[in-house]
């Protein structure tokens, strides 16, 4: 197995390096390919890196949503994304049909998209964000004193007690998140009572309200390398134990759930990886129309000043 994956992942590079290509790499995907990444990140680093990267291509190991986002970001460059079929059910919780509708309840509140929607969706928005940046994102809309967030309400409840708007909720959800329960959390709690609980903000608010830190994925490398505590519970998707564990080898760290695992998130293989960059094939591409307004709310939220 070690000398297929080692074959593999040299003719990856090697093909990286003929097409000028640079290999992204989301916090959940498989170990081998995060290992082989030029870059692994969340989704708001990822986007920043497709936004200034010089390279002609960029071969996207995540999800359907993001390999969008790149290529809205970077039109010129070719998006490669491994597996087709990796995509996010969130993101399909809502349809521009649905947002057309939805919208009209509120004419006064901009809507606030997740980047965890399809391109569609972005192109009726105001402006997106990610879970590292939702709060910022929110208070930057100084004229209005409401939002309707879409599509996660895990996320909009997260933003909303943190801010002085009202933060009206569309109600998508992340299967993988959600299935994380407040009881789980505990049972781990109880067992490590030295432990700290880190959770992304897309988990249910009672599990939310149980941590000592919430952030993004790569929130969690920081927070991890920072903290005192040397049991960390982890409340995210399991391809992040993998840089968790490398990069503090004197901390141990709990999944409170055997269900933290995002099954699109694990399609992209190698081999995968490898047949796409020959082939050039999976190639992602948005409509000129959709990209031109779908590019404005993503630019609007990358304008919003960070840490
Ligand atoms: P991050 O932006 O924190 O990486 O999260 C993306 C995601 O899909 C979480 O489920
Ligand atoms: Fe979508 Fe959840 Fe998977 Fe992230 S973990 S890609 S939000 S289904």
């Amino acid at each position: 197995m070690k000398k297929k994956d080692d074959k593999l992942k040299k003719d990856i590079r090697r093909l990286l390096k003929e097409k000028n290509a640079v290999l992204l790499s989301h916090n959940y995907q498989r170990d081998e390919i995060q290992e082989l990444a030029d870059l692994c990140g969340d989704s708001l680093g990822l986007s920043i890196e497709a936004s200034k990267t010089d390279a002609d291509v960029i071969v996207f190991c995540g999800v359907h949503f993001m390999a969008e986002s790149a290529s809205i970001l970077s039109p010129e460059k070719t998006v490669i994304l491994p597996r087709m079929d990796a995509g996010c059910p969130m993101a399909d919780m809502i349809t521009p049909e649905k947002l057309i509708l939805e919208k009209k309840k509120y004419p006064d509140a901009p809507v606030v998209t997740y980047v965890n929607s399809t391109a569609e969706v972005k192109a009726l928005s105001d402006i997106c964000c990610t879970s590292a940046n939702a709060v910022k994102v929110v208070e930057s809309l100084t004229g209005s004193s409401r939002v309707f967030f879409v599509p996660d309400m895990n996320l909009a409840h997260y933003v909303g007690v943190r801010v002085k708007k009202e933060v009206i909720p569309y109600r998508g959800y992340c299967p993988t998140h959600n299935r994380l329960l407040p009881q789980e959390v505990l049972e781990f709690k109880d067992r490590y009572p030295d432990a700290v609980f880190v959770c992304h903000p897309e988990c249910r608010p009672e599990v939310v309200k149980l941590a000592d830190h919430v952030c993004s994925t790569s929130g969690m490398y920081k927070y991890a390398g920072e903290t005192k505590a040397k049991r960390i519970i982890i409340g995210t998707e399991m391809g992040i134990l993998y840089r968790l564990r490398k990069e503090n080898p004197e901390k141990e760290f709990f999944l409170p759930s055997k269900s933290l695992i995002c099954p699109n998130m694990k399609l992209t293989t190698l081999e995968d990886v490898l047949s796409s960059l020959e082939e050039m094939k999976n190639v992602v591409k948005v409509s000129k129309e959709i990209r031109e307004s779908a590019r404005k709310a993503l630019n609007r939220m990358l304008s919003v000043p960070r840490d």
